[in-house]
This record gives C-alpha cells, structure tokens and sequence, in this order.
C-alpha cells in the first residue's frame, strides 16, 4: 500500500473510536527491550492525541524476578501467579515502582503527558487477598477502582500508567497479576477496548496461533494444559472482561513495532480474538445462515 493508503485506512477508525476508551495492558519481555519500549509509548501517544481515553497498565514479572534473585529470593510461580511472601512484596514493589515511572516518562518524553500511579494512590486499586487453593501470601484480587480518579486523568489530557499493586482495607499492599488490572480497569470504565501485548503471537495451541478463542475452547485448552503459567491468568480476566461488557478483547504481539496502532488502525486481525459466547453463537448463526440475510 501507498502511504496514503496507509493514512486513509486510518479514518474510520478514527472516527469510530475517538472519545471512547480503550484499556492496555503492556508485559512480558517486550517491557524489557528499548526499541519496542520507545514504540509503544510512541503510540499511546499517538492514540491520546487522537481522541482516544487511553489506560496503561502494565505488569514487570521479567523484573522482578531480576530483582527476586539479585536478593536470593526464591521465585515460584502457582497456576501463573507469584507466590508473594514479604521479602517477595518488596521485590515486587521494587520493580513495579520503578518500572511504571520509566514507562510514564517515556510516553512522557514523547508528548503523552502520562501520570504512573500504583493502587494505593488515592486508593485507585481497592484490594482483598486471593483466596486459592494453595495460599499466595500477599497475592491480591481488585475488590474496587476509582473511576473517578481515572476519568479525572483522562478528562485532563492525561495518560494514567498503573502499576497493579492494590490496598486493603487495612491499608496492606497486594501483588496483583497485571491482567486482571487490566481487565478490572477496563470493566469499571467501561472500555471499548481492552488490547494485551505479551511477548508471543498470541494464544498458541501446538505451534499455531488461535485467530479466536472462546471460554469452551480456553477451559479445555487449559485443562489439557496446552494454555499454561502466564497465559492462564490472561485468558481468565480477558473473559471476565468480555463476560462483562468490554467490546473488543484482544491478544497482541508486543514485539512487533507498533503493534499497538497497527491493530487500532489496520483490519490486520493480527493476535487472538477473544469472543464472547454471544459472539460464538452470532458467527456460528452466520455460518449456518444459508439465505445470507444476518450480517456476519
Ligand atoms: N498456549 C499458550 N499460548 C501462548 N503463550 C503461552 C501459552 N501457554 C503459556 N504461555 C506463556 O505465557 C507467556 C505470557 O505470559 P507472561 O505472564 O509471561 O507475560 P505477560 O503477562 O505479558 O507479562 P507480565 O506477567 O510481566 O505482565 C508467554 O510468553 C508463554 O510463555
Ligand atoms: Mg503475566
């Protein structure tokens, strides 16, 4: 395509998504590598200045393990989440701390006026302990989000850049999966869309990229054990945002450049689609609809 080409595709998204709001979640190794790290705030950037409500949240499990062993703190992972005993709270508010100031100053350097808070400021992420079936120490769950705070942000120009640590009723802090930040922030606000770039194509089920994935195939997928550590989390509160009324819910690889505007702007349908189980039902409407009278 032609650049212009390329611009003019750009248009009826444009239109279609400015003043709407849209939840991303940044992870995996791509929050350790400059160049795509310098592209993604570029790009939120770029999102923001179109009219678009942008909400970064962000994760940093590659850092903080960095931190962990640097201390001689042992990592272990359950189902995908940290096992978070008080040493490991402070590795994790280490890496998160730092990680959300680089990444609010980098979209900051770019013109994106970020502001990088974690869920004890102005009490954004209200938290309770996960209860599982196997204790996680201070691993938590989001219980409430100050929208208000958020919209306030949003209203104001402003990119809010979260890092998912929440508090409790006490005023304890809570490691919390950066996911189901994402997901939760998205519910509360109501996002059109909530985009997660991870360090992979999206969900892989023997080598090959799901374009779509629905909650049967996800369970399945995970019973089978062919979804696994990270994915899990993410595939579960990528449902419960969908389940709650997201609209568009998608999985993209964050190491490709741009990743972010390319799937915003182009009909590329790169990554994985995460649909609804009306959504499953509408398409597969649409594939039995012989008369060609549903719109697909
Ligand atoms: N079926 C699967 N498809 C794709 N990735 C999978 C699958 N099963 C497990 N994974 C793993 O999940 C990882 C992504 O989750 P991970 O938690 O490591 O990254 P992230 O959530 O993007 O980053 P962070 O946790 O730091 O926010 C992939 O890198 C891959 O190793
Ligand atoms: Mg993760």
């Amino acid at each position: 395509m032609t650049k212009e080409e390329v611009l003019i595709e750009a248009l009826p998204y444009i239109q279609t998504y400015e003043g709407k709001t849209f939840v991303v979640k940044f992870g995996g190794a791509v929050m350790v590598e400059e160049n795509l790290k310098r592209a993604f705030a570029k790009d939120a950037t770029m999102l923001k200045k179109l009219g678009i409500n942008i909400v970064v949240a962000h994760g940093g499990g590659k850092e903080i393990t960095k931190i962990a062993d640097a201390f001689g703190i042992e990592t272990r992972f359950v189902n995908g989440l940290r096992y978070t005993d008080e040493k490991t709270l402070e590795a994790v508010l280490m890496g998160l701390c730092s990680l959300n100031k680089e990444i609010a100053g980098l979209i900051t350097k770019n013109g994106g006026n970020a502001i990088g808070l974690c869920g004890a400021d102005a009490a954004l992420l209200k938290a309770k302990k996960l209860v599982s079936e196997i204790d996680l120490g201070f691993v938590g769950e989001v219980v409430g989000v100050n929208v208000a705070l958020l919209e306030l942000l949003m209203k104001n120009e402003m990119i809010p850049v979260v890092a998912p640590i929440g508090m409790g009723e006490r005023g304890e802090l809570y490691n919390i999966n950066a996911d189901a930040v994402a997901s939760a922030i998205a519910i509360a606000l109501k996002a059109e869309k909530l985009v997660y770039l991870s360090d992979i194509e999206g969900v892989m089920v023997d080598g090959k990229r799901m374009p779509s994935l629905n909650r049967a195939q996800a369970t399945t997928l995970i019973q089978e054990g062919k979804i696994c550590g990270g994915m899990i989390p993410k595939v579960n509160s990528a449902f419960e945002a969908i389940e709650a009324g997201v609209k568009k819910v998608r999985f993209i690889d964050g190491r490709i450049k741009h990743s972010l505007l390319l799937e915003v702007f182009t009909s590329d349908g790169v990554g994985t689609e995460i649909t609804s189980d009306n959504e499953t039902a509408r398409l597969a409407a649409f594939a039995d609809d012989v008369d060609g009278k549903n719109e697909p």
